[in-house]
């Protein structure tokens, strides 16, 4: 069976960069409003890469499902979670086809990624009362290469509209992202209990 590229440059990124990608801090989206989070429960990691983000959720005593397109990335986040001893669990899922249970996840968190294919299917597969924590980038530049890869201003927003909004801002990344684009937008959103 053939290779899907997005599934080749990553496992490539995450074999070159080895435990470089492990050394990265997460957002500090998830940092700064930590204490919305549940002591328990099951979380999902979406285009998790080495699940920096999971395994930061894993610590807090969630379990965790780590979902990405990259097995390399995905071996390493099991392995960082055995020396950890916490519960992570991953499948090589891609995203530009997903499928989730309905009412499933306490937490879902997307950070650096955008399939617009999943926003229907993350709604769904958060229970009630859940919570969805969403950064990627924004499009800047009108001229950017892969221009699908970038949210339009307000989409995140929209995409979330029957959510109980508890944080939308827009804001710029410093430091560890080398992307060219580097202006994010930013929204935690609840799903109605
Ligand atoms: C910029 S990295 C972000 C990783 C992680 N969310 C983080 O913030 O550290 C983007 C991730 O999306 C994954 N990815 C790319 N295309 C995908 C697809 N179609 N389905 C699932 N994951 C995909 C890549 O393998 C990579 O791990």
């Amino acid at each position: 069976m053939k290779t899907h590229p997005d599934a080749r440059r990553w496992n490539h990124r995450y074999t070159q960069g080895g435990d470089g990608w492990l050394n990265g801090r997460p957002r500090r989206l998830l940092l700064d409003f930590v204490r919305l989070l549940p002591a328990s429960g099951l979380a999902l990691d979406a285009a998790a890469g080495v699940a920096l983000h999971g395994l930061f959720l894993a610590e807090r005593g969630l379990h965790v499902i780590a979902l990405d397109i990259s097995e390399v990335g995905l071996r390493l986040a099991r392995q960082r979670a055995r020396v950890k001893e916490v519960w992570l669990e991953t499948a090589v899922l891609d995203l530009s086809s997903p499928w989730l249970p309905a009412n499933t996840f306490d937490v879902i968190v997307n950070f650096s990624f955008l399939e617009r294919a999943t926003f229907p299917v993350f709604r769904r597969a958060l229970k009630p009362g859940g919570l969805i924590f969403f950064e990627t980038f924004l499009k800047t530049d009108p001229n950017v290469d892969y221009p699908d890869h970038y949210l339009n201003p307000g989409e995140l927003r929209r995409a979330f509209s029957e959510f109980e909004i508890i944080h939308h801002a827009v804001t710029e990344v410093t430091g560890e992202c080398s992307a060219r684009q580097k202006i994010t937008e930013q929204l935690i959103a609840q799903k109605q209990k």
